[in-house]
């Protein structure tokens, strides 16, 4: 993957160069076409299509934003990590978080270094992969979004911009800033999920939900599994996500068979990864993308009573 995109900067630097200098020679026979929206063909000078390029980073335009990273590395668990710097300079405003750090990997793989590693998939708040701690928030100063849809105008330019990953002993650290995270999915595995036959979609209204129950159980739901609660909590606790996946089934009629056992089993997987228990911080809700309610671990504390009744 790095040598595919170094081998496409290197060929675009030298296929850009070479454009130049046939320009330079023969002005008039310069230009490249390309297709219009319309299906129209047009012109494009190098000049163009290196005004293509400085608008993708920005270059050039007076609202360029520049920042001072002082980014985490780290080889893997066994090795030290230490903080390093990076300057990121023109940075659009509108470019979002992890936009500026691809920027900014490509010029340190064209320093013939290794990329800082970070965790990205959908990039659009739905995979919950996104996991950063930044200036020692977990997703930033956004506040209801996650990295992936922080924009780099919530931050002051020229400031200096601090990105860690998340720091939890059942989150072991992978590389710079990517964690293993699948302590998450032996918790699902443990009773997130429905063991009825659901078969093919039933018919609209034939398994009557009351519309407080449909939202409460959608209001969960929404828990992307980002563990941003986890690295938020002085206890590593994954009460919060723990709290919204045991909700989203209690209260629907499909969970009610495994009801107890999921509650208990999944609490019981918790502790077995090395999560800690809650003390009420709030810390999780302050910081969760979506926005879960601390309602829902009094939800699950009570579920977990009436199940060991
Ligand atoms: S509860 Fe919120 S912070 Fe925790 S995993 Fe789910 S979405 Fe992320
Ligand atoms: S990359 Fe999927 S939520 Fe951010």
């Amino acid at each position: 993957m790095i040598f595919v995109r170094t081998c496409n900067l290197i060929f675009r630097k030298f296929y850009i160069g070479a454009l130049s200098i046939w320009e330079e020679l023969f002005p008039k026979f310069v230009s490249i076409t390309t297709n219009t929206a319309q299906g129209k063909t047009s012109s494009a000078t190098t000049s163009e299509i290196n005004d293509f390029l400085d608008q993708k980073t920005n270059k050039g335009n007076n609202n360029s934003l520049s920042f001072t990273l002082k980014v985490w590395r780290q080889k893997n668990t066994e090795e030290k990590g230490q903080i390093s710097s990076y300057e990121a300079v023109d940075v659009s405003p509108d470019m979002s978080f992890l936009e500026m750090l691809d920027v900014v990997n490509e010029k340190i793989e064209l320093d013939g270094t290794q990329p800082i590693a970070f965790d990205s998939d959908c990039r659009e708040g739905i995979c919950g992969s996104c996991s950063l701690v930044i200036n020692g928030q977990p997703h930033g100063p956004g506040g209801g979004v996650t990295t992936c849809q922080l924009y780099m105008r919530s931050f002051e330019d020229k400031s200096t911009i601090t990105i860690e990953p998340w720091r939890a002993k059942a989150f072991p650290l992978v590389r710079d800033l990517c964690v293993d995270r699948s302590a998450f999915d032996r918790i699902i595995e443990a009773g997130g999920y429905v063991s009825v036959n659901t078969g093919s979609a039933p018919d609209a209204n034939s398994m009557l939900i009351s519309q407080d129950t449909a939202e409460e159980a959608m209001d969960a739901a929404a828990c992307i599994g980002c563990g941003a609660c986890v690295a938020s909590c002085k206890n590593a606790s994954a009460m919060l996500f723990v709290s919204a996946k045991v909700k989203h089934l209690n209260t629907l009629p499909q969970g009610q068979p495994e009801r107890k056992r999921r509650t208990i089993s999944m609490l019981e997987a918790m502790e077995k990864e090395g999560f800690g228990n809650c003390t009420n911080e709030y810390e999780c809700e302050a910081v969760c993308p979506k926005n879960i309610s601390v309602e829902h671990i009094s939800f699950l504390n009570r579920d977990f009573l009436k199940s060991k009744i």
